[in-house]
C-alpha cells in the first residue's frame, strides 16, 4: 500500500529531535564534538553551546559571560580577546559562552536556539560526556550535572547528563579516541530510547545522571558489549523504597556499578531541585521508559 510505503520511509526520522548540547570541559572538547557528530548523523537537529574554557566543578554557578582572556578559548579554539559569546565562523551550530556551564546552556536555550530554529525551543538537553565520572558525592559539584539540572528545572527541558571514566581533556580537532566513540554510541542509544518512549520524555524536574565506565583499546571497546543498569545517585538508607526491579526494592548505587569496571552503564533518575535520587514514583516512570534497554546487575 502506498501509505504504508510512505510511513516506512518516514519512520527512521520520526524520532528526530531538536537537541541542545553543553558540558563543563569546554565547547571544544572531543567528547562533546564526537557526540555532536553522532547526533547529527542520526538525523537530529543539534545546537552546541558550551563554556569557552574548562569549567569543571562549578556546579550550578551562573554569571553573565565576559570577554575571552588573553589565552583565547580552551585548546586555542577562539582568538584571545574574543567577544563574551561567539559561534564557529563556518558552523553557527557550534557556540561558546565565556562563563559557566549553566550560563552556557541558558544562552543556548534562550538565545542561540530560537535564533537558528525560528523561535523553536530545544526538546531535549544533553550535557557531556564529561571527561571523568560524576558519581555519588561528586554529583552536586559537577558543571555537567549543573547544566542538565538547570535545563530540567528552570527551562523545563528534559535533560540527560553523561560522564565517562576514561580520557583526558582532548581538543576537538584530534582523531576521536576509542572511549569518545564508544561513549557517543552509548549516549545515542540512551537518547533514542528516551525519544522513542514518547513525550513527555522525562517527568517534571527529573534529569538522568548517566555514567560510562572505563573504556580502553582492549576493554569494553564497543557499545554492543554494554549493559544498562538503573541505579541510585546516593545510598538512600533512610529513603522510601525504590520501585521493584530485578527482584529488589533498593537499586544499586551508580558508584557500585561504575567501580565494578565491567561494561556497565549506570543510569540514575535525579531530582533537579537537590541533585539527589528522585522519588520512587518518578523513578518508576523512568524505569518504564528505559525498560527496552535495561538489564539486571
Ligand atoms: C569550525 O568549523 C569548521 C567546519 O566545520 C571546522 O573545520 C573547525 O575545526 C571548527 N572549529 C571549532 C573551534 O569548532
Ligand atoms: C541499545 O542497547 C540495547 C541494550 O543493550 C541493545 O539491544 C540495542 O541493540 C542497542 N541499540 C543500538 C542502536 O545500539
Amino acid at each position: 500500500m502506498r501509505s504504508s510505503t510512505l510511513l516506512a520511509a518516514v519512520i527512521p526520522f520520526a524520532q528526530a529531535a531538536r537537541i541542545i548540547q553543553s558540558n563543563d570541559d569546554g565547547w571544544a572538547e572531543i567528547n562533546l564534538r564526537t557526540l555532536f557528530n553522532s547526533l547529527n548523523a542520526a538525523g537530529h537537529n543539534v545546537i552546541l553551546s558550551g563554556p569557552a574554557e574548562q569549567k569543571s566543578g562549578t556546579g550550578s554557578s551562573d554569571e553573565p559571560p565576559t570577554t575571552v582572556d588573553s589565552d583565547g578559548c580552551i585548546h586555542s579554539s577562539c582568538a584571545p580577546g574574543s567577544p563574551p559569546t561567539g559561534a564557529n565562523a563556518s558552523d553557527p551550530r557550534l557556540n561558546y559562552v565565556n562563563s559557566f556551564p549553566v550560563t552556557s546552556i541558558k544562552v543556548g536555550i534562550d538565545t542561540t536556539a530560537p535564533k537558528l530554529w525560528n523561535g523553536a525551543k530545544p526538546e531535549l538537553a544533553l550535557t557531556g560526556p564529561n571527561v571523568g565520572s560524576n558519581i555519588g558525592i561528586q554529583v552536586p559539584f559537577s558543571g555537567t550535572v549543573g547544566a542538565a539540572a538547570y535545563a530540567a528545572k528552570t527551562a523545563r527541558i528534559p535533560a540527560i547528563a553523561m560522564s565517562g571514566w576514561s580520557g583526558d581533556p582532548t581538543p576537538w580537532n584530534q582523531p576521536a579516541p576509542i572511549y569518545s566513540r564508544v561513549y557517543a554510541d552509548l549516549a545515542l542509544n540512551i537518547t533514542s530510547t528516551i525519544l522513542r518512549s514518547g513525550s513527555p520524555y522525562l517527568p517534571a524536574d527529573v534529569w538522568l545522571n548517566v555514567n560510562f565506565p572505563e573504556v580502553t583499546d582492549s576493554h569494553c571497546n564497543s557499545a554492543g558489549q554494554f549493559k544498562y543498569i538503573l541505579t541510585r545517585i546516593n545510598w538512600g538508607i533512610f529513603s522510601e523504597k525504590d520501585p521493584l526491579w530485578c527482584g529488589s526494592d533498593r537499586l544499586p548505587t551508580e558508584t557500585d556499578i561504575i567501580l565494578k569496571k565491567q561494561c556497565l552503564v549506570s543510569i540514575s533518575a535525579g531530582d533537579a531541585n537537590d541533585k539527589t535520587t528522585v522519588d520512587a514514583a518518578r523513578q518508576k516512570v523512568v524505569l518504564d521508559k528505559l525498560r527496552p534497554i535495561l538489564s539486571c546487575p
